[in-house]
């Protein structure tokens, strides 16, 4: 797992600004922001006042993980888009019957990091890291039974509504009776909460955001100036989603020497970085019950802004 390039091969990176950045709107899949100075922009934007999410789903878990525990009886833990694995700690703390814990993440410096930091604390537990994307396709035959797959942060809110039907099917495709989803999603609520939580006062997201373009220069040979870009931060009350975007504050021409490419922005003209659905559980559980997922918990924190989903499999 360890030689890995953040988010991918510059090959796929390629691949990607190729296709987004000739579309219209022109769009990066979010996964290029996490190199490491982006994955460290992004532990800070979780400690951010106006970044409700990670505080919201800790308590959750704090508060449910035995219960979690207890109804999955899982030997396997695999966490999607792990991070740092701090949330997992909670869960994996409580779950006694757990022999292997999988983190899989796109960063392979964060999972270095975690898996060494989770080997010297919990001695008895196996440690797998995966280096990957949380779309790659999931081969579970290798871990004991029952599995718990866990994608917490609502990062499945970066995927596109059909994109989020293919990857629960493909999810409840891989599982085999007994295998449970543990699922952290955003819930809709007034837009100018959102809207802070993606803009906050302080500039930590917007220097996440642009990020993306220093990743395009470093690793493309691009020619971006960040300072020609205003972050920005809007609610589709219709998609219910934030879309975060990168403006150009004037009409400009960026060289990519890798794809043989000039890309023109008009002044005004945006770079969609991504998007972050949010959620209802009248919609999202009909959705995972389509999957083959059995809605068996919804939890919510006190103030009711975050849930964590449980479903299981059918036998
Ligand atoms: C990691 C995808 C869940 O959408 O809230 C936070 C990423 N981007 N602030 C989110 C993010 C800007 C985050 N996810």
């Amino acid at each position: 797992m360890t030689t890995e390039a953040p988010g991918g091969s510059d090959e796929a990176l390629r691949a990607d600004a190729l296709a987004g950045l000739t579309a219209r709107p022109k769009t990066m899949p979010p996964k290029w922001c996490y190199d490491e100075h982006g994955s460290r922009l992004f532990e800070r934007i979780t400690r951010l006042p106006e970044y409700y999410l990670t505080r919201a789903e800790t308590e959750i878990l704090a508060a449910r993980a035995p219960r979690i525990a207890a109804d999955t009886a899982a030997r396997s833990l695999i966490e999607l888009g792990s991070g740092s694995s701090a949330k997992s700690r909670l869960l994996i703390d409580a779950m006694t019957a757990l022999d292997a814990y999988v983190p899989v993440d796109v960063d392979p410096a964060v999972l270095r990091a975690a898996a060494a930091a989770l080997r010297r604390d919990r001695p008895g537990l196996t440690v797998q890291p995966v280096v990957g994307d949380f779309q790659d396709r999931l081969r579970l035959d290798r871990f004991a039974r029952p599995r718990l797959v866990a994608f917490l942060g609502s990062t499945v809110g970066n995927l596109l509504p059909d994109e989020r039907v293919r990857f629960l099917n493909r999810i409840g495709d891989a599982f085999e009776p007994g295998d449970a989803l543990l699922l952290g999603v955003d819930l809709v609520k007034d837009p100018a909460t959102l809207i802070a939580a993606y803009d906050d006062a302080e500039g930590v997201t917007a220097a996440f955001n642009r990020n993306l373009l220093a990743v395009l220069n470093r690793r493309l040979g691009a020619d971006f100036d960040p300072r020609d870009f205003a972050h920005t931060a809007v609610w589709d009350p219709g998609r219910e989603r934030i879309e975060m975007r990168l403006r150009a504050h004037r009409a400009l021409t960026v060289k990519l020497p890798a794809l043989g490419l000039a890309i023109h922005f008009d002044e005004g003209e945006d770079l969609l970085t991504e998007t972050s659905a949010k959620f209802r559980r009248e919609s999202l559980e009909p959705e995972l019950a389509a999957a083959g997922l059995r809605p068996r918990r919804w939890w919510t924190d006190a103030a009711g802004r975050f849930a964590l989903s449980l479903t299981v499999k059918a036998g």
